[in-house]
């Protein structure tokens, strides 16, 4: 099965961002992890896609049809605000996983709701970088099962 890893606005400062928050590693080091993470877990190809645009993200899940079988997206700030993102999730129906690298829960209110969430299997949260391990180990073990 392939892969793809999807992430949002202002990820590409990982590293740089508000490290307090999301700890110091780099965009370059979450997506060795992605690629190592996905290999161990069965995957033949993995596809990692940053984008601060909401519209190019719409566009990499339409083109992800037929290509490739289950999505980690880590939204970010369209998290809270984007039905294209979760529109474009339902209408591929490609199996996803949320992450968050920081616990959105204990944040503020307006990270408390999360558009795309209804169209994913799992929501992982409050892990660091390492929960796009953990979602990348629930989505091999949902297409194995
Ligand atoms: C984030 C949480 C979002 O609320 C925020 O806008 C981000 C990153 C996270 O990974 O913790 O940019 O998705």
């Amino acid at each position: 099965p392939r892969l793809l890893v999807l992430n949002g606005p202002n990820l590409n400062m990982l590293g740089v961002r508000e490290p307090a928050i999301y700890g110091s590693g780099t965009y370059a080091d979450l997506v060795s992890l992605c690629r190592r993470e996905g290999r161990l877990a069965g995957f033949s190809e993995v596809r990692c896609f940053q984008s601060n645009h909401e519209g190019a993200l719409v566009d990499e899940i339409q083109a992800a049809l037929g290509r490739y079988d289950a999505i980690v997206l880590n939204p970010a700030a369209y998290t809270h605000t984007s039905v294209a993102l979760l529109d474009a999730l339902k209408a591929v129906g490609i199996p996803c996983v949320e992450v968050h690298i920081s616990d959105v829960s204990s944040r503020e209110d307006f990270r408390q709701v999360s558009y795309v969430r209804a169209a994913c299997v799992a929501t992982v949260s409050g892990e660091g970088l390492a929960g796009y391990g953990h979602a990348i180990r629930i989505l091999a073990d949902a297409l194995d099962g």
